[in-house]
């Protein structure tokens, strides 16, 4: 077995051919067609938790409804949660609004990664990825993609989660930056899309990959054991009952006030606790109910797993809000979690 030492690995061998693959293999992206810093940052927040496919999309439509920074601080926040409707996580685009204001309010965008991060949703990573795509700086952004290719070229022993590895590789990636202004936007997206479409999770194509000559994964066979990446926590399983209480082809929807998604709108939950749904309805003031229908469903967030028991009642003497089936669908910015109860109407 050979042995190298981490740190004397040649990274100014990679900048090179990976910027040539990158121009020949680069996928058309609706944000690369500028460096417009408010479509890269809008790309880069959607990006965060979501996978470039699903984004196309998503994205698409948003910068069709809100194309610039000023029409985006000044949308209602019914109208921005629709566009994100979907997309999860939607605290990402509260704090897209928030950081709008604060733009058009200073006048524009700041360009240095260190007033990006003053921005709200803007941390180090998205900051130093909009500094290099939008503004030609040199800083790199480390996101999982760039995390994997380079912990395979090197053999890296460091788990991912280690802070002071992001710092490591920042460091690293520094000194092999092209010139500020030169090609600093391709080489930042040139790391994550060799992740993407050449140095995937399983089954990398090691055979077209342009860093295969410098690769020492390539040359051991431990692809699948780099990048190394932290033990797995168990999920925190909630066990709860999803009302869908409906009345004259109408369903009762809240905004929801506390817990997972939070200001959301949403169909009632209440957490099991070895309670029956009637006796929760009972407490809640419902009195005249028919259970109509029922079905179980799960939803899994980052940290917790939803395992629903979705149960609709028809009800006669609830003193709530209603809406329409169609108004639901038109309306209301629903999450994921809660669209796969929608079928179960009437
Ligand atoms: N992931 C995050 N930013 C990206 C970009 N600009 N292109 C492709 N994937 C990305």
């Amino acid at each position: 077995m050979m042995l190298y030492r981490v740190d004397d690995y040649p990274y100014e061998r990679i900048p090179a051919p990976l910027l040539a693959w990158y121009d020949q293999e680069k996928r058309d992206l609706a944000w690369r067609k500028n460096s417009d810093p408010y479509r890269v940052w809008v790309s880069e927040i959607m990006l965060q938790q979501t996978r470039v496919e699903a984004v196309k999309e998503y994205y698409d439509r948003f910068m069709r409804a809100l194309p610039t920074v000023e029409a985006l601080a000044s949308v209602d926040e019914e109208k921005l949660l629709k566009l994100w409707e979907g997309l999860g996580y939607y605290s990402r685009a509260r704090n897209l609004q928030k950081a709008a204001k604060l733009v058009v309010a200073s006048g524009g965008f700041p360009c240095e990664p260190k007033e990006l991060e003053k921005l709200p949703g803007i941390g180090g990573y998205t900051a130093g990825a909009i500094a290099s795509i939008a503004f030609g700086k040199r800083t790199p952004a480390v996101d999982g993609n760039v995390f994997r290719v380079l912990s395979r070229l090197t053999e890296n022993p460091t788990v991912i989660s280690e802070p002071k590895y992001r710092a490591y590789l920042e460091e690293k990636l520094g000194e092999i930056y092209p010139e500020e202004g030169k090609r600093c936007s391709d080489f930042t997206q040139s790391l994550m899309e060799l992740g993407a479409l050449v140095c995937k999770p399983t089954s990398p194509d090691c055979e077209v990959c342009p860093l295969s000559s410098v690769c020492r994964v390539r040359v051991s066979g431990r692809q699948g054991e780099f990048p190394v990446l932290p033990e797995k926590k168990a999920k925190r399983e909630e066990k709860l009952f999803v009302f869908l209480l409906v009345k004259n082809g109408g369903v009762y929807v809240e905004k929801r006030t506390s817990g997972l998604l939070k200001g959301m709108y949403g169909f009632p939950t209440a957490q099991k606790e070895g309670r029956s749904a009637e006796e929760i309805l009972k407490e809640w003031g419902v009195s005249a109910f028919t259970k109509k229908k029922e079905g179980r469903f799960t939803h899994i967030f980052t940290h917790v797993k939803w395992e629903m028991e979705c149960l609709v009642f028809e009800v006669s003497d609830a003193p709530f809000l209603w809406v329409s089936g169609e108004a639901l669908e038109r309306e209301v910015s629903l999450p994921t979690a809660f669209k796969q109860c929608v079928r179960m109407l009437p």
